[in-house]
């Protein structure tokens, strides 16, 4: 502990770090990479061409995402833990907002979304919770899109959200790529991440986008060092064309 503290009151040593310098590299190159989450879901809710009904759980400022993306009827859903004017359709946090719909004191109890964002809590229980519950509110045509699936580094997947002195500094993806591996190895849905904006997963009901993991769990204690060596297998990780191609296939015309 006394040299780690040693190590951070010398802090041009700690930047020439190859550990920092790698991390940083990664998050500049993600920062840069494109489509955006944004233009994914917007790319999802046109091919289905029809009106449509989108759901965001956690928005945080919505002139980041919710208020570029192209739908008829859109809700947002928010307790307002970083941003505190918060305005959203729902300031609840999502398993609260879920409690509300199926006892029926908001929306229409019956209520089916397009598509449906999920980058709320990333820590893995909640976001498997968020996958659950947002299954039954998905049409069996539609997408649960996800944010921050493919962290670049064990630093960028910590679970403490708070912590800025890590070689990832401000950025975090948590632990959202977890449940998203987990649901890789649930054949009921096909699944696939794609290569940009910190891995944007795509999980459908009737899309063949990718084919769930058979067998038994090769990565069972969901180390990092793991996923990192192949993202391919647990992620499905692609480039927007391939998944374009996918769905474009799949939904010609549009
Ligand atoms: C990463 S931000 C969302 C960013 C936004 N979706 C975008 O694309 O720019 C995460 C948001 O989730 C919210 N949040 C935290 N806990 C939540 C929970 N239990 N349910 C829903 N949202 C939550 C936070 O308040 C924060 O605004």
């Amino acid at each position: 502990m006394k040299l780690l503290g040693k190590e951070f009151s010398k802090g041009k040593k700690v930047l020439n770090d190859p550990a920092f310098k790698d991390a940083q590299e990664k998050s500049r190159s993600e920062l840069n990479k494109r489509p955006t989450r944004t233009d994914i879901i917007n790319y999802l809710l046109s091919k289905l061409n029809r009106q449509t009904t989108y759901l965001e759980i956690g928005v945080r400022n919505p002139n980041d995402n919710h208020a570029h993306i192209k739908a008829d009827k859109k809700y947002g859903v928010d307790p307002g833990v970083e941003f505190k004017d918060n305005p959203v359709s729902f300031q609840l946090t999502s398993d609260d907002f879920f409690t509300k719909l199926d006892k029926g004191e908001i929306l229409d109890k019956g209520i089916l979304f397009d598509v449906v964002f999920i980058d709320g809590l990333h820590l893995a229980e909640q976001v498997d919770r968020d996958i659950i519950n947002c299954l039954r509110y998905l049409k069996d045509d539609g997408f649960i899109v996800m944010h921050d699936c493919s962290p670049p580094t064990e630093w960028h997947a910590r679970e403490n959200y708070a912590y800025k002195h890590s070689p990832a500094g401000v950025y975090w993806n948590g632990t959202t790529w977890k449940a998203f591996v987990k649901w890789r190895h649930e054949n009921s849905v096909h699944s696939c991440c794609i290569d940009t904006d910190w891995g944007v997963g795509v999980i459908a009901k009737n899309y063949a986008i990718g084919n769930s993991i058979t067998g038994p769990s090769t990565n069972p204690f969901y180390e990092f060092d793991v996923l990192d060596k192949d993202r391919k297998t647990y992620l499905n990780l692609m480039k927007f064309e391939d998944f374009k191609a996918i769905i474009d296939k799949a939904l010609p015309g549009n």
